[in-house]
Order: structure tokens, then C-alpha cells, then sequence
């Protein structure tokens, strides 16, 4: 997996920041402690002043042997009397050591394997893909659309001509789908397909699951298709393959990627491929895709290929979307 420089540098300040954060947590927890028992004080000084004492024995070459046996000693008295002293004072063992979030790496984000070989470790991977996500959601409305802020009172209660329900029937089945999609997704949840005509909700909706499964601690990418299709059409065509090669990898790898308003980007060879590469890429990677689309199935068929028609469609879960356009005053 590659990402830009930029995203590399945040994910590994904000790793920095989590590690100082341990480190100060751990002083302040020592501080307590020391002022409760001043004697931890005095033996993790001398503990420290072994230490030293140690390097020089070594160095100086004279009695060495003896020395470093005399301090090893001294040391494991103290390490005793030290845990005793704790021990007695109901605080663990580790109580005076730093508590790292990644026992792996000790927020260092690198740790060697069995090979000896240092590699990056998962915990860093999962910082990079959040920035990555972040940085891809900056331009988006996340906050604003919410379960709370959707309302069914919107939908009319009468049978919607050319259906066998009403909107508000429709919808409160959608809602609740949505609803129960969102506190139960795992990345070998469905994907969906958003279908209906302008201003039913289908945005409103997509950006109350991103933001119920962001809180979740997922990875999530919004992004409108006209949008993303034309930023990588134009890494693509300025040569920029680094570039555009980092933003597939981002929407590839992200836990749920959200692409709205799909047929209204510009229509071309470059974007219908990619836009299928995509799909296609994280359905079998197991990653769930939520897509919107004004389209009906029928328009859907005569603008992307039958091969991306008929794996939406039998890949996704079908929310059809009916009513007015909820920002137009109700006709009744
Ligand atoms: N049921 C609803 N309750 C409250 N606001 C809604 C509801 N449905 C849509 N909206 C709001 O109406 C506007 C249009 O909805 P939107 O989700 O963009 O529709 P669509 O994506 O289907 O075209 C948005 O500002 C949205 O927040
Ligand atoms: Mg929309
Ligand atoms: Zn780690």
C-alpha cells in the first residue's frame, strides 16, 4: 500500500503525539505515586545510578567482574524491595512503567520480526488509512446529515403512483435498513445501491451511515462520483500515475467507500473503467460500497457496461427511493 508523502508525515506526527501522550501520562502517574511513597524515589535513583555505575566498571576494566556482581546484586534487591513496595500498596508491577497503546511496537510504529527484519506495524497502517480517509472527507458535508436530523414526517402517506406503497411506508423501511446497516457493519457487510429521483434523501442518508460507522472506528471515504472520476481523470492524463495510483489505492482500501451521484460525472471510456475497477477491486477485497444514483436501472444499462450493471446488481442490497422532492412545497 502507498500514500502520499503528506499522508505518511501526519499519520507518523500523530504517532509521535500518542507516544509523547504515554510518556507524559507516565510521568504525571509517577509523580502521584512518588509523593505517596517517597521511597520509590530513592531506589528508582539508585536503580538508574547502577546503571551508569555498570558502563563505567566495564569501561574502566579494573575488577569488572567483581563490580558489576556487587550491582547486580544491589539492583535485584531493589527491584524486590520496589515491587514489594508496591505490591503492598495495591498498584501493579508496572504500575511506575510506561502504558503503550501497541504492545507490538511501543507506539514506535516499527518493530522487528522474527527475521529480524524491522517492518511497519499494523497499528501505523491503521493511522495512515484514517489520515487517508480524513484528508479525502475534507471537502465533504460529513457532519451535518445525521439519523437524528432525518425526518420521515417528509414522505407522503398515500400510495406513490407506479408502486405498490407509500413514500413514508418506503422510507421507514430505508431508515431503518440504514439505521440497522450502520451499528452492525463489519467489512463483510453488503453493499447498497441508493436509487431515485433528486432530493429523497439518498445523500442525507449515505452521510448518516459514514458518520455512524466513522464513530465506530472504521475507515470511511465519501465522495461524489462527478468529483473523484475528473480529480483522477486528471492525474491520469497529466501523467501524475503516483498520484492517481495513491487515490485508487485510498478508495480500493478504505473499510466503506461511498461514491454519491453516480452517471452524473462525465461520460467516458477512462471513467467507466475505473469506476468498475473500483467496485469490483473492493467487492473482492470484501469491502462494502455504498453507491447513489439518479439513474433508473434502464438508464444505468445504456451509459456503463452490461459487466458493471449486472455486478451492482447482484452484489447489492436495492434501496429504491420514492416521493417528491422533499425540497419542492408538498402537493396534496
Ligand atoms: N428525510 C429528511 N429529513 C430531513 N432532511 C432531509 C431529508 N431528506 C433530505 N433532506 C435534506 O434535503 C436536502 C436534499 O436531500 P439529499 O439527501 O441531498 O437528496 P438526494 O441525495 O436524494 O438528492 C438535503 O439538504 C438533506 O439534508
Ligand atoms: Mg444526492
Ligand atoms: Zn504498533
Amino acid at each position: 500500500m502507498s500514500y502520499g508523502k503528506n499522508v505518511n508525515i501526519i499519520a507518523e506526527e500523530r504517532l509521535n503525539r500518542i507516544r509523547n501522550s504515554v510518556f507524559e501520562n507516565q510521568a504525571r502517574e509517577k509523580e502521584k505515586i512518588y509523593s505517596r511513597l517517597p521511597r520509590l524515589r530513592d531506589i528508582e535513583k539508585e536503580l538508574t545510578n547502577i546503571g551508569t555505575q555498570a558502563g563505567k566498571a566495564v569501561l574502566l576494566g579494573k575488577d569488572a567482574k567483581a563490580v558489576s556482581e556487587r550491582l547486580a546484586e544491589r539492583s535485584i534487591a531493589l527491584q524486590r524491595e520496589k515491587n514489594s513496595i508496591l505490591f503492598n500498596n495495591g498498584y501493579t508491577k508496572d504500575a511506575l512503567e510506561p502504558h503503550y497503546h501497541c504492545k507490538k511496537c511501543h507506539d514506535t510504529g516499527r518493530y522487528e520480526n522474527y527475521e529480524g527484519i524491522t517492518v511497519l506495524c499494523e497499528c501505523l497502517k491503521r493511522i495512515r488509512t484514517k489520515v487517508a480517509c480524513e484528508e479525502l472527507n475534507k471537502v465533504s458535508p460529513l457532519s451535518l446529515s445525521t439519523f437524528e436530523s432525518f425526518s420521515l414526517e417528509h414522505y407522503d402517506m398515500d400510495v406513490f403512483p407506479g408502486s405498490n406503497t407509500s413514500p413514508y411506508e418506503r422510507m421507514r423501511k430505508i431508515l431503518e435498513y440504514c439505521k440497522r446497516y450502520s451499528t452492525s457493519f463489519t467489512l463483510s457487510s453488503p453493499s447498497i445501491l441508493m436509487k431515485g429521483a433528486t432530493g429523497l434523501g439518498k445523500t442525507h442518508l449515505s452521510l448518516a451511515i459514514a458518520n455512524e460507522v466513522i464513530n465506530m472506528g472504521f475507515g470511511v471515504i465519501y465522495v461524489s462520483a462527478p468529483m473523484i472520476l475528473s480529480k483522477l481523470e486528471k492525474q491520469h492524463f497529466s501523467y501524475a500515475y503516483d498520484e492517481e495510483e495513491q487515490t485508487i489505492n485510498s478508495l480500493v482500501e478504505c473499510d466503506l467507500l461511498i461514491i454519491d451521484d453516480l452517471g452524473t460525472e462525465f461520460q467516458s471510456s477512462y471513467n467507466s473503467s475505473t469506476i468498475y475497477n473500483i467496485f469490483n477491486t473492493r467487492l473482492l477485497n470484501n469491502r462494502p460500497t455504498v453507491i447513489n444514483t439518479n439513474l433508473t436501472l434502464k438508464e444505468m444499462e445504456g451509459i456503463y457496461t452490461q459487466r458493471f450493471v449486472s455486478r451492482v446488481m447482484g452484489n447489492c442490497a436495492k434501496l429504491d427511493f420514492i416521493g417528491t422532492d422533499i425540497r419542492r412545497p408538498q402537493r396534496r
